[in-house]
């Protein structure tokens, strides 16, 4: 997972304001799903999701932070139990035995406790977006849950699938992940400044787009980045390989079918892998399209005047598209260094 946003003090207090709701929600069970679940809440994460929500409340009137309200808090905590949620899941699908830094909850506890510790998440998600006061807010929940499954479901559908094409790949990544982002924005607006609800939305789908395909090219491989895990090894393909596969014809076509199938990512078979992305301009060509989903996310937040959390916003922005530029440099040092 990207650790591309810098740490921002002045939202120390309403993450923590954040954490403490949920720590409270979860602290009230004392069954072994609520106790998986704050363990692994505990273990760290960014807390980006809820800090976009409570600042996409804030951005459109100009304001300052301040002291976000209990509702807001509520509807924070539930977007990050969600996310959490489909980590505990996620981790199943995926066979992770990482996250956060630590054993995967699947990996200490086993399956069956990852699979019902996200259950008992999400529940407790949507008892947070009941009591909150906001009922308008329920449908959107519904609607982001129905897509969020839905997103798996595509990208299950195309492991190992060779000939998978970039919208098939937008739509996984927009239905998995962006739809979260895209609903912690909108849902922050729709509770302060409701006619901007659809700009926050977009403005929060476009970062989540964006933010997906830089952790797919993060995970891409084992070794540029010492990421945890690999997507390939799970047959799901990223922008450069789709943009390789779209193109290769020759023997090395069936020579890196062969290499994915077979799990072998010795540091001989990335770099190969590395160079055809290269010589295909797939990392830079990814680049771009992270550039240009940050680009519409800025100019979301043009109308906006200033203020703090407008500030932040375009600050997360700027974040991710210094992280976006050191993850090429990051790969073409990769392959300038000699091989081992
Ligand atoms: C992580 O992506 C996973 C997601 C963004 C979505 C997972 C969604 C589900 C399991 C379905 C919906 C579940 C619920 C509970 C509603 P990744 O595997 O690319 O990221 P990683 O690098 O963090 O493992
Ligand atoms: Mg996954």
């Amino acid at each position: 997972m990207i650790q591309a946003l810098q740490k921002y003090v002045i939202l120390d207090k309403v993450i923590e304001r954040c954490n403490d709701v949920v720590v409270k929600r979860l602290g009230e069970n004392k069954h072994t799903e609520a106790s998986i679940a704050l363990e692994s809440f505990n273990n760290g994460g960014k807390r980006l999701r809820p800090a976009l929500l409570v600042l996409s409340a804030m951005a459109p009137n100009g304001g300052d932070i301040g002291d976000p309200d209990a509702t807001l808090l509520d509807l924070a905590g539930a977007v990050e139990l969600i996310h959490l949620a489909t980590l505990f899941h996620d981790d199943v699908i995926d066979d992770v035995d990482h996250r956060r830094k630590k054993q995967s909850a699947r990996l200490k506890y086993g399956n069956y406790a990852s699979v019902l510790t996200g259950d008992y998440a999400l529940a407790e998600a949507l008892e947070l977006v009941q009591r909150s006061g906001h009922p308008e807010v329920m449908p959107e929940f519904i609607r982001a849950l129905r897509v969020l499954v839905r997103g798996e479901s595509l990208e299950m559908q195309h492991k190992y699938d060779y000939n998978l094409n970039e919208a098939e790949y937008s739509d996984i990544i927009s239905e998995k992940s962006a739809s979260l982002f895209a609903l912690s924005c909108k849902v922050g607006a729709m509770c302060k400044s409701p006619e901007f609800a659809d700009t926050m939305g977009n403005f929060g789908w476009n970062l989540g787009m964006a933010f997906q395909m830089i952790d797919d090219l993060d995970d891409m491989l084992d070794n540029p980045n010492k990421s945890y895990d690999c997507d390939l090894r799970n047959g799901y393909l990223s922008l450069p390989m789709i943009r390789v596969f779209g193109n290769l014809r020759n023997a090395h076509r069936e020579e890196l079918i062969q290499m994915i199938e077979a799990a072998d990512f010795s540091p001989k078979n990335e770099r190969f892998i590395v160079s055809l992305c290269m010589e295909y301009r797939g990392i830079e060509y990814a680049h771009e399209r992270i550039v240009g989903q940050l680009t519409k996310a800025s100019q979301s937040l043009e109308r906006f005047s200033e203020g703090q959390a407008h500030d932040l916003l375009r600050n997360v922005v700027s974040d991710l598209t210094t992280y976006a530029d050191n993850q090429v440099d990051n790969f073409t040092r990769f392959l300038a260094e000699p091989a081992a």
